[in-house]
């Protein structure tokens, strides 16, 4: 199979996104891990944003910075604590990287939890928080960075969604298939209720993706690590799982001017997964 294309062999981005500032919520990693976050926060970075990493933790919002400074080391990037379930919390960092970088022409929501269980399993106050972690918290920045966007007549907004939003995907978490799918259409609204101010939305479903949090949310699917990577690898039609990188070169563009005429779309990042009409069982190729 032909190699995915890596930060390495991928054409360079430089200069796509100087003069623009990019906020990522849930952009932390603990010990510098390439998660699909940090990944995005090196990528916009390098292609000249200014980059303010939000995250619940303020050591791994901290270790973002870090990374992304050790890896470009002009970059502005500051990192801040802050909550997407609560709209004060919001607020107030909106208002600070409003303060120090001038502006938010980028909103990229991160924030993921795959909350396992259905009705037997969960308790209706766990339900509501996995729908509130994965889908209000996107109504609650947008709410806080939108009216920024719609002052300077310009902005986009990134929805990282999931194809658990588009379709049964073999884990027991409706919760959080039932809000990345409300994310999606969240999204489709932004995109047609503001485009003709100078907003665009879009959302990136990703597939399966060989990011640190399938280590710690969603392995309790299998017996063993080594049977969830073996598993995720053959569902994926190019024969392995994606990476965070793949997630940032799509978010790069769709940020940038190059995807000016790109608006409502969801994109899939998941090797053609979605496209399977079944979930193959291990005899099949
Ligand atoms: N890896 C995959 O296979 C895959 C597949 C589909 C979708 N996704 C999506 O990708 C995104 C996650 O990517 P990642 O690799 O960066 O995950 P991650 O778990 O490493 O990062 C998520 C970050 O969000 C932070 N966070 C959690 N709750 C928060 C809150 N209330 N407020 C602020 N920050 C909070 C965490 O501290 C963490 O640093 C999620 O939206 C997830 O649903 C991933």
């Amino acid at each position: 199979m032909t190699p995915l294309p890596t930060p390495s062999n991928r054409p360079g981005t430089a200069g796509k996104l100087s003069g623009r500032t990019v906020a990522i919520f849930g952009g932390g990693s603990t010990d510098g891990a390439i998660t699909n976050g940090l990944a995005c926060a090196l990528a916009y970075a390098q292609a000249g944003a200014q980059v303010a990493v939000v995250d619940l933790s303020e050591d791994a919002a901290g270790t973002s910075r870090t990374t992304v400074l050790k890896t470009v080391p002009d970059a502005s990037v500051i990192a801040l604590q802050g909550d997407v379930t609560s709209s004060g919390s919001v607020d107030r960092c909106v208002g600070d990287i409003v303060e120090t970088l001038g502006t938010i022409d980028v909103l990229h929501n991160n924030v993921g939890v795959a909350t396992m269980g259905g009705p037997l399993e969960l308790e209706v106050e766990e339900w509501e928080r996995g729908i509130r972690l994965n889908l209000t918290s996107a109504f609650i920045t947008v709410k806080h960075v939108l009216p920024v966007m719609l002052k300077q007549g310009r902005g986009s907004i990134i929805n990282i969604a999931s194809v658990g939003g588009m379709r049964y995907v073999g884990y027991n978490y409706p919760a959080y298939a039932a809000a990345k799918a409300g994310l999606i259409q969240f999204t489709s609204h932004l995109a047609v209720q503001y485009g003709r101010q100078g907003i665009r939305a879009n959302a990136i479903s990703p597939g399966f993706i060989a990011s640190p949090m399938i280590f710690q949310q969603i392995t309790s699917n299998y017996h063993s690590v080594e049977e969830m990577v073996a598993e995720r690898n053959r569902l994926s039609p190019t024969g392995s799982m994606g990476e965070p990188h793949d997630i940032a070169g799509a978010s790069v563009f769709l940020a940038s001017d190059e995807a000016r005429y790109i608006n409502g779309v969801n994109l899939p990042i998941d090797g053609g997964f979605v496209e399977q009409a079944t979930l193959p069982t291990s005899g099949d190729q």
